[in-house]
């Protein structure tokens, strides 16, 4: 009879350790779901007064559909005209569109609001940037180390960098001019942010400036690899379940982009560090930071700085570019505003067909161009994600319950009428008649997130915009620049012709 009762049940010995590994680790795990159950419904209780689209207020798929189209931001801007200032775009997440918000949800100092779990979908090689980094403190630390490289002294040294960059370019556009037809000028644009920051990231040109049709059609295409992360980063950031799922699909186009920018990045920093080559770049000075000129990184440094890297390229390229082009529209678009622009470049030129970083940077009307620019297309123009911090946050008398995600959409902002008065003209002169309107302009985010390579795309912006206006004619085949979203707003094409001048 006792044969027939197999012997693990009548075992009296004691569970194995790794029984009791388990048996916690399955309690942790149910533990940290009801936790997780009850802390959203508290917050999403807590919310409910607030009012949204009726999908929204039940699931996160509202938001991940018009993120899913490239049109997250239309989605929600129609939802404040509608609903009001506040309004609930996520189950658990508030959108407040008021300027009094923004020095509250992208505060400075202890308490503030720090970058929720819609930036895990942003990691590269599992190791968290200066972008992606969440808890405070470690961002604190890492932007210390970062931010060398981005120091006007730092910038200063790049422009030799840059200038070699653009000048290829030009080449490049000198001989669409012999052709004399339309072209899209967008991959231009973009190959030329890549190169730049390719070089000043890697410490190579990933060889975009010359050959744009081959790099365009090949799957390796890093640009459409840049595109197609953001869009994937910024639909399943939105929505924890979708997140995990993608973790086991690498064959989605979105993880075999994420992880091709990775084995891109990992290469090259492999090369730069195995060759033992200073370089006096972005790369050059984190290896410099880290400590790593003196001793040999183990390979988790190498994929922190690897993460660093590939983070820069993507933050930083086709953010400018898309903002070039989008400036250059608008500015074409606008002849009042081209006439007067090409004035100003060409006395400050004094009859040479070129400026430098130091002569374009003194002309406020080129700036304040610059500006209305970035404002009107905002490329920034979703509200970035925040968690109300420990305690809960109040905001016109709305208490949030502490993890309450929280935000201001930049698109609503930079279009509100009570700010900009006429915010659907290109206007540059408003950035010079004596209100101080930075503080309402997004596109760089705010507070202690706010973009470490502002700067950095100032100076290309400037050098590039006044490169091409003293250098060619250009003319716009649309009036309306086609747009799409994907994590940044940005133009689907450019179609220009340029004429010698
Ligand atoms: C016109 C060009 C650019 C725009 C519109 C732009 C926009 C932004 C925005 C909106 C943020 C805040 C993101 C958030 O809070 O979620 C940001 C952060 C960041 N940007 Fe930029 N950016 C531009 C150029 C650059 C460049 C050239 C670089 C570097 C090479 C760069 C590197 C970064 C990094 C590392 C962060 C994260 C900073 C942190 O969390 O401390 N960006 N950028």
């Amino acid at each position: 009879m006792l044969s027939r009762i197999p012997s693990t049940m009548l075992s009296l010995e004691r569970p194995s350790s790794f029984s009791i590994a388990a048996l916690l680790i399955i309690f942790a795990t149910v533990f940290k779901f009801i936790s997780l159950v009850y802390l959203w419904s508290k917050q999403q209780r807590a919310s409910q007064h607030i009012p949204g689209p009726f999908l929204a207020r039940w699931t996160p798929l509202w938001l991940t559909y018009h993120a899913y189209l490239g049109r997250r931001y239309v989605a929600v801007h129609k939802a404040h005209q509608r609903y009001g200032v506040m309004v609930r775009i996520a189950p658990t997440h508030v959108s407040i569109a008021a300027s009094d918000a923004i020095p509250v949800i992208y505060a400075q100092g202890p308490n503030a609001p720090a970058k929720s779990s819609f930036y895990d979908a942003f990691v590269c090689n599992g190791k968290p940037s200066l972008f992606s980094t969440r808890d405070r403190r470690d961002h604190s630390r890492k932007r210390r180390v970062v931010s060398h490289a981005f120091s006007s002294i730092a910038l200063r040294e790049f422009v030799p960098m840059i200038q070699s960059s653009i000048n290829e370019f030009l080449e490049s556009m000198d001989k669409t001019c012999e052709r004399g037809e339309f072209f899209d000028a967008l991959p231009w644009f973009n190959y030329l942010a890549f190169d730049i920051l390719s070089d000043l990231a890697f410490g190579k040109r990933i060889g975009m400036g010359s050959d744009v049709i081959s790099i365009q059609n090949s799957p390796k295409n890093a640009i459409a690899l840049v595109n197609e992360r953001e869009h994937f980063s910024a639909i399943i950031g939105i929505y924890p379940f979708l997140r995990w799922a993608a973790s086991f699909m690498d064959f989605l186009p979105g993880r075999k982009a994420t992880l091709g920018l990775e084995n891109l990045g990992r290469t090259q920093v492999l090369e730069r560090l195995s060759s033992g080559a200073s370089r006096n770049d972005i790369l050059g000075k984190l290896i410099i930071a880290y400590g790593y000129d003196d001793h040999c990184p183990s390979n988790d440094e190498v994929d922190k700085l690897t993460a660093e890297s590939v983070t820069l390229l993507i933050a930083g390229s086709d953010t400018t570019s898309n903002s070039l082009a989008a400036i250059i529209h608008f500015i074409c678009t606008h002849p009042r505003v081209y006439e007067k622009l090409l004035r100003l470049l060409e006395g400050a030129a004094t009859g040479e067909k070129s400026l430098n970083y130091e002569q374009a940077k003194e002309i406020p009307y080129l700036q304040a161009t610059i500006n209305e620019g970035l404002r009107l297309h905002s490329t920034n123009s979703i509200g970035l994600h925040r968690l109300a911090p420990k305690g809960g946050l109040v905001f016109r008398g709305h208490f949030f319950h502490e993890g309450t995600e929280l935000s201001v959409p930049a698109w609503t902002i930079s279009h509100s009428q009570e700010i900009w008065n006429d915010p659907e003209a290109f206007r540059p002169e408003r950035w010079l008649e004596g209100k101080e309107l930075h503080p309402y302009l997004l596109s760089f985010g705010k507070g202690p997130r706010a973009c470490i390579g502002k700067n950095l795309a100032y100076m290309q912006m400037t050098l590039v915009i006044a490169a091409i206006l003293l250098k060619y004619e250009v003319e716009v085949k649309y009036r309306e620049l086609e747009t799409t979203e994907g994590f940044m707003h940005k133009p689907l094409h450019f179609w220009i012709k340029l004429r010698l001048r």
